[in-house]
């Protein structure tokens, strides 16, 4: 496993880490927890310590899952847990809420259901433009300086926001969307977080599943998986980016005797300002992969021929905006 120091941390941070959305049921079509559990301590068997959870995900249920495991593992210290906060949720769905009420009562019940005394490193999960971001960043700040938290991060924050945030406390992480078919923040955000030594925590590296090589034209989604409103996996798109996955399968096979699951990872562990990705295995099998991402590295000769299948094959590009929470009504930033 590959490790990066992250600033507040007592311990270094496997550049993978594990995601815990899908496991949390809410939004993937369902949860089974023994094999969530395993799949979460399979994660540490294999040399992952960063573990991201969120109260949204399953309203409580990853983060309950999370704690099951962690005390099944017995050695707290040697993981790193991630959690955010900054969502609330009702009969009505979700919406952004950061205010200091609201972050207080949400620490206390992470703590509880994670069974900890402290979050490793605490998100706010979306920004939430009704409150000023320097006030969040000082409620934050309070929660660290009472030992509840050991490090601050943020989640889909743009460069102008991370400023005004940082203002208020100092920020260890940043959380944005980041695979092959997702590369917005090479532009802006990556830069900004390498100017200003903020480690990023890179989410979906997968593509939801996409870039596994296993999703197929006729693969169906049940329930309420998110899946089924993602506009890469229907209409005219999907077989757009079917048709990337195969040609980047058949490139890192050519060039480097790899599949497109391992090219995919690899690929972004090597993007210069990426420090951890995180994947969303939801069975431990789905873990299995790891050993074929360490231990090599793309290169740069990679770039044009990936910047051409992506080009050729993909008309009409789309990202990941659709999983955006709604604003706040009140708009202050
Ligand atoms: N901060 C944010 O706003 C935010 C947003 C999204 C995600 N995240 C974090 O990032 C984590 C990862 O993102 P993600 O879960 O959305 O997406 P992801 O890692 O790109 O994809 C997850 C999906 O990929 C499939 N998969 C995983 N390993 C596989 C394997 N070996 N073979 C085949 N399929 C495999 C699984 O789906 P199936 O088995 O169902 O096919 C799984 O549910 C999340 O769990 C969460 O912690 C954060």
């Amino acid at each position: 496993m590959e490790f990066v120091d992250i600033a507040g941390l007592r311990r270094s941070a496997s550049r993978i880490g594990l995601g815990t959305w899908s496991i949390g049921g809410w939004m993937w079509g369902g949860t089974d927890e023994s094999t969530a559990v395993r799949t979460i301590l399979k994660a540490f068997e294999m040399g992952i310590n960063v573990v991201d959870t969120a109260p949204v995900y399953g309203f409580g249920v990853s983060e309950e899952i999370v704690g099951k495991a962690l005390a099944a593992h017995g050695k707290r210290d040697e993981i790193l847990i991630l959690t955010k906060a900054g969502l609330e949720w009702d009969g009505n769905g979700i919406r952004r809420n950061s205010s200091r009420a609201r972050l207080e009562k949400e620490i206390v019940d992470s703590l509880k259901r994670l069974g900890t005394e402290y979050i490793d490193l605490y998100q706010i999960h979306w920004p939430d433009t009704a409150i000023p971001f320097e006030e969040t960043a000082e409620t934050l700040e309070r929660l660290k300086q009472k030992g509840l938290i050991r490090a601050i991060g943020v989640s889909n924050f743009s460069p102008a926001q991370m400023d005004r945030f940082r203002t208020g406390a100092p920020l260890s992480i940043d959380q944005p969307p980041f695979n092959l078919f997702e590369r917005g923040i090479e532009k802006e955000v990556l830069p900004y977080c390498r100017t200003n030594n903020i480690r990023t925590v890179v989410y979906g590296v997968l593509c939801r599943g996409l870039l596994s090589g296993t999703v197929t034209a006729d693969r169906s989604y049940s329930g309420d998986d998110l899946r089924k409103i993602d506009p890469k996996f229907s209409g005219e798109r999907l077989p757009h980016y079917l048709e990337a996955v195969r040609r980047i399968d058949a490139h890192a096979r050519e060039r480097h005797g790899k599949d497109v699951l391992a090219f995919s990872v690899r690929w972004a562990l090597d993007r210069p300002g990426v420090d951890v990705v995180l994947w969303g295995a939801r069975t431990p099998e789905q873990l299995s992969p790891i050993p074929r991402i360490l231990g090599w590295k793309t290169r740069s000769e990679d770039a044009s021929p990936i910047d051409r299948i992506l080009e050729e094959s993909i008309p009409d590009p789309v990202g990941p905006e659709f999983m955006a929470p709604p604003e706040s009504m009140a708009k202050t930033n």
